[in-house]
């Protein structure tokens, strides 16, 4: 019980702090330590395997008051996520770039993103939420060799993006645009596409892919469930004649895990 109590009231912390870091984003580096140290923090949080336990009584209470804590922390965090993107894009082009142990965590997972289903230099590899400092075309296009175009709804983050882009690889074969899918020709040539697991409407996008894309594809969705939905939007069934899950890769110590998907 006190256990349980604890962990809510760590919640509605974590809320508080990012509302508080969100609102105070002015486009410069300032309260950038605060919010790498907030989400260092978060990402242990939500990978501590004691907290899962805890979090199945609450999944169990079903209270309204924790779903919509749920819901406002997922979208907080996702925002906070992208600010710190902004962040280390804004160090790097200042000449000032560290790497966070958040960062640490995701640049390991893209490492095996696709399971089996391996990048080549012939692929061609979309991204839906590219962000400000895109590390996973980066890493892709430089491990691999392979065409990757990442997409963003957000201005900001594809104008800092580009810079980095340019800063790091500026010989790789990247483009990064703000754009839908469904306005993007590279997705009919797409290979491989990759969803950030942080994008709210990732299996409406999916549903809507089936039809716009080739029938080789293969899809990596980036997900957390139970305890790391408060960090990341989770699985949701999909029309199982548009699509099968072929691999769920389950990473206990990362903060998102990753579901591929190829045309059923
Ligand atoms: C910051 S990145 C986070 C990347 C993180 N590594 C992950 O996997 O979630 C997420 C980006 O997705 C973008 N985004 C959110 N919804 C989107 C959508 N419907 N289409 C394209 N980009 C979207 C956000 O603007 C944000 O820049």
């Amino acid at each position: 019980m006190v256990a349980l109590k604890t962990f809510q009231k760590d919640l509605r912390e974590f809320l508080d702090k990012f509302d508080a870091l969100a609102t105070s984003y002015d486009h410069t580096t300032n309260h950038c330590s605060e919010l790498e140290s907030l989400i260092d923090d978060y990402s242990k949080f939500i990978t501590n395997e004691r907290n899962k336990e805890i979090w199945g009584q609450l999944e169990l209470a079903k209270s309204s008051e924790f779903q919509q804590l749920l819901l406002d922390l997922r979208k907080k965090s996702a925002l906070c996520v992208s600010i710190m993107e902004k962040y280390r894009a804004l160090k790097l082009l200042n000449g000032n770039d560290g790497m966070t142990d958040y960062f640490k965590n995701i640049e390991s997972c893209i490492i095996n993103e696709f399971g089996h289903f391996r990048v080549c230099s012939e692929s061609k590899v979309l991204l839906i939420g590219s962000g400000a400092f895109p590390m996973t075309p980066l890493l892709i296009a430089k491990q691999t060799g392979a065409e990757v175009v990442g997409i963003d709804i957000d201005d900001e983050a594809i104008t800092l993006g580009l810079n980095v882009i340019e800063r790091l690889g500026r010989d790789l074969k990247i483009r990064l645009e703000n754009t839908l899918v469904e306005d993007l020709d590279f997705t009919k040539e797409a290979t491989h596409i990759i969803f950030s697991s942080t994008v709210e409407r990732k299996f409406e996008i999916l549903d809507q892919l089936h039809a716009r894309t080739n029938e080789d594809l293969v899809v990596a969705m980036r997900y957390g469930n139970q305890l790391k939905s408060l960090f990341n939007y989770s699985l949701k069934e999909v029309d199982q004649r548009k699509w099968k899950m072929v691999e769920n890769i389950s990473r206990p110590r990362h903060v998102f895990d990753i579901a591929l998907y190829t045309k059923a």
